[in-house]
């Protein structure tokens, strides 16, 4: 049974087509992270789901059930937003409470509820604190609660974190992923924060103008990135993506970038674009510049960014930026002299130069 199942979900707006019959299946608790730049449809598909966009095509079931028709109040589903307005007259007790004092639920039941709701969220001691009273985190804290008192089937977060600043983002990136291994309520969370996504999903669904590209678990997406979008859109800093001409043979071919040879995989895409133009991805992390490898690759090191542990290389390979990722543990006095590095060929990714669809991997 799915939790959530979108069939061939479409919205458009006049003649503008902003969700482009998408499908995709939620299972019962799993976190899913909807992630994509701005406007690619993540929040038009999130209120699909809610009942508070009308769907021009396909359908939302939740439970098995289609949900098009149904109001969003008899959805089973709550919803936290970016802009969690609270209530400023009503304290933290009265806010979480407000939902189920419209439902009509007896008095000493809300009193219960909302005192295990404030247990779970750390608000036990500030329930007669009104939201000015209240830090930013707190706040959306109380907005979580006004969620969780209603034991909704499904969670909807619309970018609940992006009016905090770093520090507490990353810090209620935490306590809603704590709050999910308590709860295990399917959640779908959209951002546009891919650091978000893999620290929360279990599986993400990388979306781009409308279209899902490519649906995984965090790793799947960083090792194995169905195309350049989710290449350079996973990861931080990205995937380096870079033009390149196949040549050698089908055993052995590599890629010829400006005047250098780089041994790819013996994919058999390849052996059939002897002579074609690729793009060829390679991960920041991949880039080895300690060990001394066969077929170093040069570069020219442009900028060394510290950032404790790791370090930033920014370098250009052909004419092109490529940044490499490093430790800094026992080689920081060597970073500034880098002009090389070497990769496992197995990490290195090619990429159809037209259509961005990557070799080597089954349809996604
Ligand atoms: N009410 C509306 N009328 C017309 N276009 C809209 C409306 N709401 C959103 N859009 C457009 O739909 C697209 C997707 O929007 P949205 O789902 O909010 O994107 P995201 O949440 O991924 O940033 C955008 O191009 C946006 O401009
Ligand atoms: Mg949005």
């Amino acid at each position: 049974m799915s939790s959530v199942k979108l069939s061939q979900l479409v919205k458009k707006y006049g003649n503008l087509e902003v969700v482009k019959a998408i499908d995709l299946e939620v299972q019962p608790h799993e976190f899913v992270v909807l992630v994509g730049p701005s406007g690619c449809g993540k929040s038009t598909t999130l209120r699909m789901i809610a009942g508070l966009e009308e769907i021009t095509g396909g359908s939302v079931s939740i439970e098995e059930r289609v949900v098009n028709r149904v109001a969003p109040k008899d959805r089973d589903v709550a919803m936290v937003f970016q802009n969690y307005a609270l209530y400023p007259h009503l304290n933290v007790a009265e806010n979480i409470a407000f939902g189920l004092r419209i439902r009509k639920t007896p008095k000493a039941e809300v009193t219960t509820m909302v005192a295990e709701v404030a247990e779970i969220l750390g608000l036990t001691d500030y329930l007669h604190r009104r939201p000015a009273e209240l830090s930013g985190g707190q706040r959306q804290r109380v907005a979580m609660g006004r969620a969780i008192v209603r034991h909704p089937k499904v969670f909807l977060f619309d970018e609940p974190l992006s009016n905090l600043d770093a520090k507490l983002r990353s810090q209620m990136r935490a306590e809603i992923k704590r709050l999910h291994k308590r709860l295990e309520v399917t959640s779908i969370y959209v951002t546009h924060d891919q650091v978000e996504a893999m620290t929360l999903a279990d599986r993400i669904v990388v979306m781009n103008d409308g279209i899902i590209e490519q649906v995984g678990t965090p790793m799947d997406l960083f090792l194995n990135p169905a195309n350049t979008f989710v290449a350079g859109f996973i990861g931080s800093p990205p995937m380096n993506q870079l033009p390149a001409r196949v040549g050698g043979t089908a055993e052995a071919p590599t890629a010829e970038i400006a005047d250098q040879l780089l041994p790819l995989p013996p994919l058999p895409e390849l052996a059939e674009r002897i002579g074609a133009q690729v793009t060829v991805g390679i991960r920041p992390e991949h880039a080895n510049v300690h060990k001394q490898g066969t077929n170093p690759i040069k570069v020219e090191l442009e900028l060394v960014e510290t950032l404790g542990s790791e370090a930033l290389l920014h370098t250009t390979l052909a004419e092109k930026p490529f940044i490499i990722k490093t430790e800094t543990e026992g080689y920081y006095d060597m970073l500034h002299d880098v002009s090389s590095f070497t990769v496992n060929t197995d990490q290195v990714k090619v990429f159809d130069a037209d259509t961005g669809r990557v070799f080597g991997q089954g349809a996604a």
